[in-house]
């Protein structure tokens, strides 16, 4: 059964990182978030795999290529101009055969049963099925409600709280009969959750509701709780095999100098240099190539490959992109994104939320933010 993968979006929410990488190739855990949805999928047997693209491709087709590596078999369709959910799978109709078909947004980590989903499809003779996950604040998204049968009754789109009725939300996993095609229009913007969904109320459309861990990566903050939760081992996926009994996972030819104090769970990447006196952890990834200088600390942060932090720097709740160069007594905590290849030099702090832009150079002693 063939699997569609929309990554077309571009990912505004998750700027500056997304400005010259596409989502999908925004590393998680030093791998491109995308390889997470691949092996999941070939984990369930869909090993026939399209990318829905828009945004950026051309990093994704080099990255994966004809997805042998990945055991996969892939194929690529880039749309002109962005086409919405469900207009992006329109402009692949000519590679999905007659039968159903598997639909996954492309920002999304879950270790979704979808074997179960599939079944479920075909035990109800679905038209489309919906998969489902509970969230804490129904207030904040489009919800979906279900009868006693798991026939979808409504779209509730962010009620209310006395209009709740359900905590149910779009997983962004659909399985769909081919005929669902005819009801989206060609070459238009045209959306599932809008256009299609909605009118298939009714007519043979389901929810599949599941409890298994699911976590949208589109913001700074749940990028980073998808972070803490792969080191927690809360989401399956193959980096809990490097991840020890002891939550530390040290790739290939990592330099850890006599002093440096690693406080679990942490990742270092291939390549990377702890110093002595500095310490990584609790929740640090740090990238490949990476150097960590002494006195500095890095605590549940995202350092991306072949960035440099200096002396008696400090790390907190951030992420830094790729090649960038922190400066020695600089700070940089509460949410702040510093962008690929940005220069802070010394004793400067980031905070609240701030995003350098891919690039910058910040002088000594200039942002106290
Ligand atoms: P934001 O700009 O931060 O909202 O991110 P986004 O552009 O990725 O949008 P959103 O998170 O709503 O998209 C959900 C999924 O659908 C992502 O995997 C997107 O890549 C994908 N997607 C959204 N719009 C399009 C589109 O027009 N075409 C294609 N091919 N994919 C899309």
């Amino acid at each position: 059964m063939k699997a569609v993968i929309l990554v077309g979006g571009q990912g505004t929410r998750l700027r500056p990182l997304t400005l010259g990488t596409p989502k999908p190739m925004v590393p998680l855990a030093n791998r491109p978030f995308v390889s997470y949805v691949l092996e999941h999928l070939r984990n369930h047997g869909f090993t026939d795999i399209v990318f829905s693209m828009g945004y950026l491709p051309e990093g994704i087709k080099s990255y994966f290529g004809d997805g042998s590596a990945m055991g996969v078999d892939l194929t690529y369709v880039v749309e002109d101009f962005p086409l919405g959910t469900a207009g992006a799978v329109k402009n692949v109709e000519k590679h999905i055969s007659d039968g159903d078909f598997l639909v996954l947004n492309g920002d999304i980590l879950t270790d979704l049963d979808l074997t179960a989903l599939l079944a479920f499809h075909k035990q109800k003779k679905a038209t489309g099925t919906i998969a489902l996950t509970p969230v804490e604040d129904p207030t904040a998204y489009g919800l979906v409600s279900i009868g006693a049968d798991d026939e979808v009754l409504a779209f509730l789109e962010k009620p209310s709280w006395d209009q709740i009725s359900t905590n149910l939300i779009n997983a962004g996993t659909y399985v769909l009969k081919r005929e669902v095609l005819d009801m989206i229009p060609p070459g238009v913007e045209h959306s599932f959750e809008r256009g299609v969904f909605p009118k298939l109320v009714g007519k043979g459309l389901y929810g599949f509701r599941s409890d298994s861990y699911w976590m949208d990566i589109g913001t700074p903050e749940k990028y980073l709780q998808a972070h803490y939760d792969i080191l927690e081992k809360n989401v399956n996926t193959s980096i809990s095999d490097c991840l020890d009994r002891d939550f530390v996972c040290l790739e290939n030819s990592v330099d850890l100098e006599l002093g440096a104090k690693l406080v679990p769970p942490l990742i270092i990447g291939a390549g990377s240099v702890i110093k002595a006196g500095s310490r990584v952890g609790r929740m640090a990834i740090i990238g490949p190539g990476c150097t960590v200088s002494a006195g500095s600390i890095v605590e549940e942060s995202i350092i991306q490959e072949g960035s440099v932090i200096g002396e008696n720097a400090i790390v907190r709740k951030s992420i830094i992109a790729r090649n960038v160069q922190l400066g020695k007594d600089s700070l940089v905590q509460g949410g702040a994104i510093v962008g690929e290849g940005a220069r802070i030099g010394e004793n400067n702090v980031l905070a609240n939320h701030i995003r350098i832009y891919p690039g910058t150079q910040v002088k000594d002693g200039s942002i106290r933010f």
